[in-house]
């Protein structure tokens, strides 16, 4: 998952004190050490180091709960449950988007509960998450992360890893929202739903995302 540091290609290197590298410090970036090196060659590096990946898991909390194609599912959370899901789903970006350190498997929250498999985390959610749900979020996170700041080419490179773990998320085929309170007027769908229907095919693609903002 991370190039090594060693790599003669463009990957530099860079010490962690540079100051934009994004993290404030050794423990805000996924467990480096003080003095280690960051690989700058990351979409995680670009967009800011692992503390922007934490904004955006707590923007994408807010997405998602304002989205009334999905935001049931969130809205009900505790604000334990909501730590949990914004410090674990922090983790998951930051190793998809090549976060030096941060890997998801056997991590925890920062109340020192495990963040499960999303197979574990996602499997007894009630109702059923279906595909139609996964597309919405997945648009969301899309959404998300082309408002921070997240280059097209950075999008294109991170969507299909996103869409990657559609098969341990989506409990059901099911091509229809589960429990959307769209036509109960309700939330607004989101800054990713302008469509405001459930998008049925897997073409989350930044075809869609990025198709009126190419920069
Ligand atoms: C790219 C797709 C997704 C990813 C990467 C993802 C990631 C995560 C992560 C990391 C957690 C916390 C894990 C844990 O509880 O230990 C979580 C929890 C949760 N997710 Fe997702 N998720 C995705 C899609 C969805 C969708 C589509 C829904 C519903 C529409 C959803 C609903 C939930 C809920 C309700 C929880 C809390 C579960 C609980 O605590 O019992 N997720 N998700």
């Amino acid at each position: 998952m991370i190039a090594s540091a060693c790599d003669s290609s463009n990957d530099t290197v860079q010490p962690l004190s540079k100051k934009d590298a994004g993290s404030s410090g050794a423990t805000d970036d996924g467990g480096k050490t003080d003095g280690a090196v960051v690989n700058t060659n990351t979409v995680c590096y670009r967009l800011g180091g692992f503390n922007k990946v934490q904004a955006i898991a707590g923007a994408v909390l807010k997405a998602v709960s304002a989205d009334c194609r999905i935001g049931a599912y969130f809205t009900g959370l505790a604000l334990t449950e909501q730590t949990h899901f914004t410090d674990c789903f922090s983790r998951q970006i930051g190793e998809l988007t090549g976060c030096d350190g941060v890997t998801y498997a056997g991590s925890k929250d920062s109340l020192q509960i495990a963040c499960r498999t999303l197979g574990d985390a996602h499997k007894a959610v009630d109702p059923q998450i279906t595909d139609a749900d996964f597309d919405a979020f997945v648009a969301d996170v899309v959404s998300v992360m082309r408002q921070q700041g997240m280059s097209t080419a950075d999008l294109t490179a991170t969507l299909p890893k996103l869409n990657a773990t559609r098969g341990d998320v989506s409990q059901t085929n099911d091509t229809t929202l589960a429990q959307s309170t769209c036509d109960a007027g309700g939330g607004d769908g989101g800054d990713a739903s302008q469509d405001g229907g459930a998008d049925t095919g897997s073409d989350t693609g930044v075809a869609d995302a990025d198709a009126d903002d190419a920069g």
